[in-house]
């Protein structure tokens, strides 16, 4: 889009409104998109997917509302500035929708049965039924979500890059059936650090073992407390080691460089205790949200300053949308 003189590239990404945010997501996507946004080089469009919440999470929608204004509350305090980037509502611009219907009606039924991602959570949420249309239908929802704003790139994970390749597949084939409108994105991958859960498995809201931005006091320190670490280290007097250890990463993260080589040093020498080590990290990460939890106080007392941000998202979003969608209703000629 051109502002004043200057011509920014786009940048699009989306995230499902399930719950609060952890650790894992601050460190693998949020940081990237802060970053991404204080570069100044893109344009900057994030927004929560509730719609695509709901192709999962159907059956219950009675917290949907809540978690996205928890999502959004959380972008904010970690960094993401309104004023920057543009924040919104999936649910709120309606023309994804109705992207979503044309492109269906070119995407091929064998490019979303094949999708990996599709059969992999079919089976790992057993629980749910997921024989829905919708499901079958997520990464053509968020093709729509992507190319409405002609994206350049789509800062996500490694595990979306199935969904990325499928929208670029749609987009090359709704270009070549119609007309050259949409760019062909990129996903834009950021260097994430490996960080487990409490437990030792992946940091997951199912899996009951995630720290999350919101958590502080008692519940931030027993949590890492509770972290566990070199598995072979059973005494204080047995050497550690760092490379090993899920709250040796975490220090990486929260503490100085000079403290960290401290730690190694100790852990492996046997002259630190994991308690102690723990210690420490609970406290380094307190200190490091503080002015996150100050921030998400600040806007659950002001939420209806939230709502004017929101709004002015939604508003921001739906003007590119518009404008695209006629192009692509002149392409089609619909
Ligand atoms: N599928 C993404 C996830 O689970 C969320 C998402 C929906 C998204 N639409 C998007 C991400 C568009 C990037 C661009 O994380
Ligand atoms: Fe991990 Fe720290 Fe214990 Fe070493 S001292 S094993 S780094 S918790």
């Amino acid at each position: 889009m051109v502002r004043g003189n200057s011509v920014k590239k786009r940048i699009v990404s989306g995230m499902r409104p399930t719950g609060r945010l952890h650790l894992g997501n601050l460190h693998g996507a949020l940081e990237n998109w802060v970053s991404l946004q204080n570069e100044g080089a893109y344009e900057c469009f994030y927004f929560v997917a509730d719609w695509h919440a709901m192709t999962s999470d159907y059956s219950d929608t009675s917290l949907l509302r809540d978690y996205g204004i928890n999502m959004i509350i959380d972008w904010l305090s970690v960094g993401l500035d309104a004023e920057k980037s543009v924040l919104f509502i999936q649910s709120n611009v309606m023309e994804h929708a109705e992207l979503y219907t044309l492109l269906s009606m070119i995407t091929p039924l064998s490019w979303l049965e094949r999708n990996p991602t599709y059969k992999e959570m079919k089976t790992e949420l057993a629980e749910k039924d997921l024989s829905t249309f919708g499901f079958l239908g997520y990464p053509v929802l968020q093709a729509a979500d992507i190319i409405i704003y002609k994206a350049f790139g789509v800062p996500v994970g490694v595990d979306q890059l199935p969904h990325i390749e499928l929208t670029r597949e749609i987009a090359r084939r709704f270009n070549y059936l119609y007309r050259d409108i949409f760019p062909i994105p990129e996903p834009l991958l950021a260097d994430v650090p490996k960080l487990l859960g409490t437990d030792g498995r992946k940091m997951s809201k199912s899996y009951d073992n995630s720290i999350y931005i919101s958590d502080r006091g008692d519940t931030l320190r027993q949590k890492v407390v509770s972290m566990f670490t070199d598995p072979q280290r059973m005494r204080k007097s047995d050497p550690g080691r760092p490379h090993l250890c899920n709250v040796f990463t975490f220090h990486g993260l929260y503490t100085d460089p000079s403290e960290v080589d401290e730690i190694s040093h100790d852990c492996r020498q046997a002259l630190i205790g994991c308690v102690e080590c723990k210690n420490r990290l609970a406290q380094r990460i307190a200190e490091r949200l503080k002015p996150v939890h100050d921030r998400q106080d600040y806007f659950y007392s002001h939420l209806n300053e939230l709502d004017e941000i929101i709004a002015d998202g939604n508003a921001r979003a739906s003007k590119i949308a518009r404008m695209t969608m006629e192009e692509v209703r002149d392409a089609i000629k619909i």
